[in-house]
């Protein structure tokens, strides 16, 4: 069976796909920062737990080392915060760490176990608040740069990665009811999760480098 790689795969959208993709019979690795706390991931039968926090170069280094050159038929970025609605400078570059910079590094470190794979594909959750063709009233600069910032990036990976036979999603999950989404979110994880997982079923070479809404819908940049 094929292996997925999750990040942040401990609560919330993360911990949905991992009970999915688990429940379908796949090898599922998930990352948590605190993987002793990890409850709900460990109660998973076949998923594996590893430590991972993606901000941390030590941490990723030690991630890799265990890992290895297993191969990774599809790798999900899913770890990602909301950050700061307050221009506080730290607190910005923070939030660009772990939702831009950690997920495009990771990707470049995991690409030779990707491409070693019978599937070969690549996502990251983003957001519609990181369009800004879409151009909802949101005024959260400090989450909404970053997801701009990631779906630049990621757009640019999957013309990088075409040659190796990679495909790359940028997906945006919905409004999902989690402790990021909130309780009045429009969608429960499973709604998410089973859109995604049928977005990311006919990912390939032909649809690579767009950005996707769970429902299929592709999205303005
Ligand atoms: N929920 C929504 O409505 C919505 C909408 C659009 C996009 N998204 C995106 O979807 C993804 C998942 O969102 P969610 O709603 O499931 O969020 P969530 O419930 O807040 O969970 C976030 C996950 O990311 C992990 N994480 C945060 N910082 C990390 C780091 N430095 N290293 C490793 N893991 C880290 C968290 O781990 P800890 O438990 O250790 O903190 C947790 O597992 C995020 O990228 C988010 O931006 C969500």
């Amino acid at each position: 069976m094929p292996t997925v790689l999750i990040t942040g795969a401990n609560r919330g959208i993360g911990l949905e796909l991992a009970k999915q993709y688990a429940a379908d019979g796949w090898t599922v690795i998930g990352t948590a920062r605190e993987p002793e706390k990890a409850d709900g991931l460990r109660a998973i039968g076949n998923a594996e737990v590893m430590q991972l926090d993606a901000a941390d170069a030590d941490s990723l280094d030690d991630f890799m080392a265990v890992l290895g050159d297993r191969p990774i038929d599809l790798f999900i970025n899913n770890a990602g915060v909301y950050g700061s609605n307050d221009l506080d400078r730290d607190e910005w570059l923070k939030t660009f760490e772990i939702n831009s910079i950690a997920p495009t590094l990771l990707a470049e470190r995991l690409k030779p176990n990707v491409a070693a794979s019978g599937q070969k594909k690549m996502a990251v959750l983003s957001s519609i608040m990181g369009s800004i063709g879409d151009g909802n009233g949101s005024s959260a600069i400090v989450y909404r740069s970053s997801k701009a910032a990631v779906n630049a990036a990621w757009k640019a990976l999957s013309n990088r990665y075409r040659e190796d036979g990679i495909a790359v999603a940028i997906l945006h999950p919905g409004w999902v009811q989690t402790d990021m989404g909130g309780p009045n979110a429009n969608i429960d994880v499973e709604t998410s999760v089973t859109g995604l997982r049928a977005v990311l079923d006919k990912l390939s070479l032909q649809s690579t480098g767009r950005f996707t809404g769970y429902d299929g819908r592709q999205l303005p940049w």
